[in-house]
C-alpha cells in the first residue's frame, strides 16, 4: 500500500464556493497504484497554510506521497510551487518536466503550469494543475512511475 495525502489549494474550494472535482478525481485514481487515502485537505491559496499542511502530512502523518492540485498558474494568488519548494529537501525536476512535456502535446497552455516536485524526508510531493482535465492528464503521466519512486524512497 502507498499512503497518500491530497492537498487542494483553492480559495473558492476552501470557501465552499466550488466543488473540488480535482481532489475527488485524485482520490479515485490513486486506487490504480494501491493508494490508501490518509489525509485530504482543501486550503486557501496562502503560503503558510500550504506549507503547514505539507509539513504535517510529511512529518506527522508520514505519508509516502502528497499530491497537490491547484495554484500552479500565473494568477496573483497562485503560490503552491513556492510553498512546496520551501518545504522540500531535494528537488525532483523530472516529474514536472515529464508532466509538462506530455501535456504540451495536448495543450500549449501546459507551459503555464509552474508545478514543482521533490522529496521531504521520505515523502514525495508532486504539484499538479487545478482543473480536473489537467489533473487527469497529469496522473496518466506520473501514476505508472509512482510505485517505483516510493519503493526507492523507503
Ligand atoms: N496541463 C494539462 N495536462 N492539461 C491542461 O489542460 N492546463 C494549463 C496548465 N497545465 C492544463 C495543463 C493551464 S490553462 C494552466 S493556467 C496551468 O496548468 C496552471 O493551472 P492552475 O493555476 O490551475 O494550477
Amino acid at each position: 500500500m502507498i499512503r497518500v495525502a491530497i492537498l487542494t489549494s483553492s480559495d473558492k474550494g476552501y470557501a465552499g464556493e466550488r466543488i473540488d472535482e480535482s481532489g475527488k478525481l485524485i482520490a479515485e485514481r490513486i486506487k490504480e497504484i494501491s493508494g490508501e487515502l490518509v489525509e485530504y485537505v482543501i486550503v486557501p491559496d496562502e503560503l503558510e497554510e500550504i506549507k503547514y499542511n505539507l509539513i504535517q502530512m510529511a512529518d506527522v502523518a508520514k505519508v509516502d506521497l502528497i499530491l497537490t492540485t491547484g495554484g500552479t498558474g500565473f494568477s496573483p494568488r497562485d503560490i503552491t510551487p513556492e510553498a512546496t519548494t520551501a518545504v522540500l529537501h531535494r528537488m525532483a525536476p523530472g516529474i514536472p518536466e515529464a508532466m509538462r512535456a506530455k501535456s504540451l502535446e495536448i495543450t500549449n497552455r501546459a507551459m503555464l503550469s509552474r508545478a514543482t516536485a521533490g522529496i521531504r524526508n521520505k515523502t514525495l510531493i508532486v504539484n499538479m494543475p487545478g482543473s480536473k482535465k489537467a489533473v487527469d492528464e497529469c496522473l496518466d503521466v506520473i501514476l505508472p512511475v509512482m510505485e517505483h519512486a516510493i519503493e526507492i524512497l523507503r
